[in-house]
């Protein structure tokens, strides 16, 4: 069964638009496990965004099935998940101005450097994915340096308007990972998927391990939750005002 990874970083992303306390990503993570989410996903921003320190501190006290740092390869952060030891890391670009990551690490092009990263995360058991297009560049590269997964970037095929995208982003996955596996990685995907889409690309990339869901999660969790959260408050003013 492919495991889902939950990504949490947006119920941050609401808390940082107030810094204050809620919503709290350690609490979504545990009923998210709760309602079988195979693992918990975060990425540690080098700006601290949405994700801090405290949180990925509590996150790897609390998370009981397993948690995927999303990180890139600055020192600072590298240290950091040394330190924490998630049980897998996965590799991502980053830039300060995007609004979420905008396309995979560029592995062939900073394979040194990726390597040596590669190293230390491995040195202390932590399972290395990298986030990538998918090339078949790529995917030579993520196997070179030492990766024991890749997730497939499917941003392209999310983001298809026509049923012609669709089957060429398809194929293009579908190709990219049989070539992963037949390297020996593993072989993960994300980005951008919905409860839309979702079923399209099981269904045509049977290679996929666990496929990490952000977005449309976090989206779809304020739609179900809205009526229960404004039943509640208006509960709260019926009751004060009685008394
Ligand atoms: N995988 C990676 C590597 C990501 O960077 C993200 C976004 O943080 C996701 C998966 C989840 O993407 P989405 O929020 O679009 O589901």
């Amino acid at each position: 069964m492919i495991r889902l990874g939950v990504n949490i970083d947006h119920v941050a992303t609401v808390r940082q638009a107030r810094h204050t306390i809620e919503p709290d990503p350690v609490q979504a993570a545990a009923i998210a496990e709760k309602a079988g989410a195979d693992g918990i996903t975060v990425h540690l921003r080098e700006d601290r965004r949405h994700i801090n320190d405290l949180d990925v501190r509590l996150l790897r006290k609390s998370v009981h099935t397993r948690l995927n740092l999303e990180m890139s390869v600055a020192a600072e952060i590298v240290d950091i998940a040394r330190k924490l030891r998630p049980d897998q890391a996965t590799l991502v670009p980053e830039r300060r101005q995007e609004i979420t990551t905008e396309g995979g690490l560029n592995v062939a092009g900073k394979e040194k450097k990726i390597k040596s990263v590669v190293e230390c995360l491995k040195e202390k058991n932590i399972l290395v994915s990298i986030f990538i297009e998918p090339e078949e560049k790529q995917i030579a590269a993520a196997k070179n340096v030492g990766a024991d997964y890749i997730e497939l970037h499917t941003g392209a095929f999310a983001n298809a308007l026509s049923l012609k995208l669709v089957e060429k982003q398809l194929n293009r996955l579908s190709r990219a990972a049989s070539y992963a596996k037949e390297l020996g990685l593993g072989v993960n995907a994300g980005h951008g998927l919905t409860y839309l889409n979702t079923k399209l690309l099981v269904e045509a990339v049977p290679e996929i391990e666990e496929l990490n869901i952000g977005h449309s999660i976090i989206s779809r969790a304020i739609m179900v939750g809205l009526h229960q959260a404004v039943s509640e408050m208006k509960a709260i003013i019926a009751s004060a005002a009685k008394g």
